[in-house]
């Protein structure tokens, strides 16, 4: 057993790894362009009460998740490590007068997020995301964008069988009412509550219609449902979201019972779930509308939608599925010499060839050339440069590994020659 290891719930992402999540980062920055989002960042931390009051106080990524930092000292300030970015994005949008920018601000982040859950398969106290935000803009025809822009990560990445589930969760002027009917309906089962779920009764009884536990799914599929009881506003702005869906080809499965995890939703709400793992608590991605926040952060009321895609589930649904997650590029070529202690010459025709743009490797072990040479061909390499005695008048060998040829090569047309033979070796 190693002395120290990687903090329970976090996981190093080891090249092989590391590579997959590039591509998919790679793809999110790709339609983040395609869809008119531009790229920020904010800290990995914030002021606690960001997040407690952006997100809530009575929800589970606040008050049981939210990995709080220690101040230093007695005045210093209280910090969270983000648990999400909009509560962040948000305050930025905020600080940085961005209401000033005319409307949308459509706003990307991608990065690592932090939450004490009692990690799983698919649930990392680190874990990644990509988060989109729309702000400034009312719907309902963004709702449909932002949406079709989650699906077609998914699709991009290589999961064609991602479904939506969609659903409505009202507004200040028609939850209120709702909240009341649905305490009412639970209480009137009180003893069947578990204790967390009674409990929850007053603080968040949204929350209950997400119970995980047995006990829970008769009485939930009997609740009263917010989709019934929309004020007319919801209503149409909900009935013309789907028609904006239909009419981009977008198929979702309406789900009443789908609320989420932060309190700051409004209206619209969706989650992302591959096909058959509808009924599991493992999303991999989810948003919705959140016209309250910035208002909640001290901006002008605004209002906003947006998502985020959980990287890691992602990685981990494609590896099931078997699909290569990345392939890991070999050196174009290898730099080896027939004179094993001459390093520095190996090493200065590798630093030429690099600041060429190629991308090589020199042997730098006094090896002799027919050990270089095998090492070469193991790791794949297209071609050796031998290093030899025609160096003194400018020239190097040139061997193709995989056709077995060999000629030589005046130093100066090396890197033209090698950018050459570049463009079939990654396609080749
Ligand atoms: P969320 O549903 O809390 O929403 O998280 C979004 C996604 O992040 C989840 O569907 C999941 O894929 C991933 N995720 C969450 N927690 C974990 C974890 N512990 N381990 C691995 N993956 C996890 C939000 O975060 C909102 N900010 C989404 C949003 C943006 N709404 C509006 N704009």
């Amino acid at each position: 057993m190693p002395t120290y290891r990687a903090p329970r719930g976090t996981r190093d992402l080891l090249p092989e790894t590391r590579a997959g999540f590039s591509r998919l980062e790679g793809i999110a920055r790709s339609l983040a362009l395609r869809y008119g989002y531009r790229e920020m960042e904010i800290p990995l931390f914030e002021q606690a009460a960001v997040f407690e009051r952006g997100i809530g106080e009575a929800t589970d990524v606040v008050e049981k998740e939210l990995f709080r930092i220690a101040p230093r000292t007695e005045d210093s300030e209280s910090w969270a490590l983000r648990p999400e970015a909009t509560a962040g994005i948000v305050r930025a949008y905020v600080q940085h007068g961005m209401q000033a920018l005319p409307p949308p601000v459509k706003l990307s982040v991608v990065g690592p997020m932090f939450r004490y859950d009692r990690p799983q398969a698919g649930r990392y106290r680190q874990f990644w995301q990509w988060s989109a935000e729309a702000i400034g803009d009312p719907g309902p025809a963004v709702d449909a964008e932002v949406v079709e822009m989650g699906l077609r990560f998914y699709k991009e990445a290589g999961l064609p069988d991602v479904q939506v589930l969609l659903n409505s969760i009202g507004d200040a002027a028609c939850r209120p009412a709702y909240l009341e009917t649905l305490k009412t309906y639970f209480s009137g089962h009180e003893a069947q509550l578990p204790a967390l779920d009674r409990r929850r009764l007053d603080t968040n009884p949204l929350r209950l219609l997400d119970s995980k536990d047995p006990a829970m799914t008769a009485l939930i599929a009997s609740a009263p449902k917010m989709i019934d009881r929309l004020c007319e506003a919801c209503a149409a702005h909900f009935t013309s979201v789907r028609v904006h869906l239909d009419a981009l080809g977008v198929s979702y499965r309406l789900e009443p019972t789908l609320v989420r995890g932060l309190d700051y939703y409004a209206r619209t709400a969706y989650e992302f779930y591959r096909q058959g793992a509808e009924g599991q608590q493992q999303a991999l991605g989810g948003g919705g509308r959140y016209d309250g926040l910035v208002e909640l952060l001290g901006g002008r009321p605004t209002p906003a939608i947006g998502f985020a895609l959980g990287l890691d589930r992602v990685v981990l649904a494609l590896a099931e599925t078997g699909a290569t997650v990345s392939h890991e590029a070999s050196p174009l070529a290898v730099i080896v010499g027939a004179d094993p202690a001459d390093t520095v010459s190996r090493l200065r025709v590798a630093s030429l060839l690099r600041s060429e743009g190629l991308s090589v490797r020199a042997e730098l072990a006094p090896r002799k050339l027919g050990r270089q040479l095998e090492t070469a061909s193991k790791e794949q390499a297209h071609f050796a440069v031998i290093i030899g005695d025609e160096l003194a008048d400018g020239h190097v060998q040139l061997k193709d590994l995989k056709a077995g040829t060999q000629h030589l090569v005046p130093l100066a047309d090396l890197a033209r020659d090698l950018a050459r033979a570049e463009k079939t070796h990654h396609h080749g």
